[in-house]
């Protein structure tokens, strides 16, 4: 009789992982109830309902300090979402419209398409093979003329080599934005991912760690620069000058205080979960280094912290008996687990990019994006194809080890029956 649930025999999960998405995620209680009556009852729903004085009561206010201080960050500008914080923390550096600014391909198409909508062109470049981030030597090799800066995203929350692409970016005289959209908490030497560059923006959107439904943030360790934040999210407006008076050309990026109360509480939550997902993938990981064909990252002692939207790790096809990745997830998802492979796929293979398709973007004449169907990324696409494999953070959530025990049980039973598969 069959052992393996693909090939019928008994599921090894039968219980729901983790706190489910959507069902318990997020986590929510009387503080987020009460600061929600709050707002309502207050009748100042936007952060512009706050004067000088009383500044200190406007949630996205409040929100702002306590995720800046959790980060290690000096300054924040709360606003709308993860692609508007990358296009916000564009404009505050000075992006002009034919600049080059070089991103990664494995990532959510937003890093690139925040380039394009501040009119600058996305170069797509490969991730390194140990950690799947960018990588600072095709970084390096694609620099031009042109180039402006560089945005590492910290894929799945582990953090780029900030040193390695510090290094590059000072040497060139780039700026830096980290993409901390999936990295909420990580570390690198001991300091906050988003403080590394002249800016890091952050998705709040609700499959992350720390989400209100929608919202972003910007955090920077630059007066000058977080004030051009500010101005860039509020028409153009200067703190501490007239109500009617508008210096720049702006939009209206600001988030409400809904949303403010909510990411307020939200954050206070952060350093617990973030915490307790990191200790569940610690024992995780120790159970992977026990069975031959999966492992985990190998941390580099710099992360100090990895706070994962997903969790990545490998799969080593060679010692799992030759059995193809794709055949590993089918078999995992039969047994009740529902592995992924985070942003691994090389956004250049959209039709935006291959096509481009850019609509009213406008470059200097001259200037012309390059032929994105030449762009290759083979280390991005033999980790899609044979090894990447991820976990949502959601299934990290538990306060003990039931969900980690139930996967690694998963993986081992597949690992022991493989040659069922065959
Ligand atoms: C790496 C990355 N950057 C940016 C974003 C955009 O964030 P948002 O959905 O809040 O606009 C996301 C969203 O998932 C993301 O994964």
């Amino acid at each position: 009789m069959a052992k393996l649930a693909l090939k019928g025999g008994p599921k090894a999960i039968t219980q729901p992982l983790g706190k489910p998405l959507y069902a318990e995620w997020p986590e929510v209680g009387q503080p987020e109830k009460d600061a929600l009556m709050a707002v309502l009852e207050s009748r100042r729903w936007w952060r512009g309902g706050y004067g000088e004085k009383d500044l200190d009561k406007c949630w996205v206010v409040k929100f702002e300090n306590a995720f800046a201080a959790y980060h290690d960050a000096k300054h924040a500008v709360a606003c709308t979402n993860g692609t508007q914080a990358i296009e916000l923390a564009l404009k505050a550096v000075g992006v002009k419209p034919g600049d080059e600014v070089i991103v990664p391909c494995s990532t959510f198409v937003a890093t690139a398409l925040a380039c394009l909508m501040v009119n600058a062109i996305p170069i797509i470049v490969d991730v390194e093979p140990d950690h799947w981030q960018i990588d600072p030597d095709a970084v390096e090799a694609a620099i031009t003329r042109r180039t402006a800066g560089i945005i590492p995203v910290h894929n799945g929350g582990y953090p780029a080599d900030l040193d390695r692409i510090n290094e590059i970016a000072k040497k060139h005289g780039l700026f830096v934005v980290e993409d901390c959209a999936h990295a909420h908490g990580s570390q690198w030497r001991g300091k906050g991912c988003g403080t590394w560059g002249s800016f890091g923006t952050f998705s709040l959107q609700m499959g992350k760690t720390l989400t209100c439904g929608e919202g972003g943030i910007v955090l920077t360790n630059d007066e000058e620069l977080a004030a051009k934040a500010y101005a860039y999210h509020h028409i153009g407006r200067f703190a501490g000058r007239p109500f009617y008076e508008h210096h720049i050309t702006a939009s209206n990026l600001r988030m409400t205080e809904w949303q403010g109360a909510i990411s307020y509480c939200q954050t206070q939550r952060l350093p617990e979960q973030t915490d307790r997902r990191e200790k569940n993938a610690k024992y995780f990981e120790d159970g992977l280094r026990t069975i031959p064909g999966v492992a985990p990252f190998e941390r580099d002692p710099r992360v100090t912290r990895w706070g994962f939207y997903y969790y990545l790790f490998k799969f080593k096809s060679e010692a799992f008996d030759s059995l193809p990745r794709a055949k590993f997830v089918e078999a995992m998802a039969a047994e009740g687990c529902s592995l992924g492979a985070g942003h691994m796929h090389p956004i250049q293979d959209n039709p935006l990019f291959t096509n481009r398709n850019f609509g009213p973007v406008c470059y200097p004449r001259g200037v012309k994006p390059p032929d994105y169907t030449k762009t290759k990324t083979p280390v991005a696409q033999r980790a899609l194809e044979t090894e990447a494999l991820s976990l949502g953070h959601s299934v990290f959530a538990d306060h003990d080890t039931r969900s980690m025990d139930l996967i690694l049980g998963a993986i081992r039973k597949v690992r022991e029956n493989v040659k069922e598969l065959k």
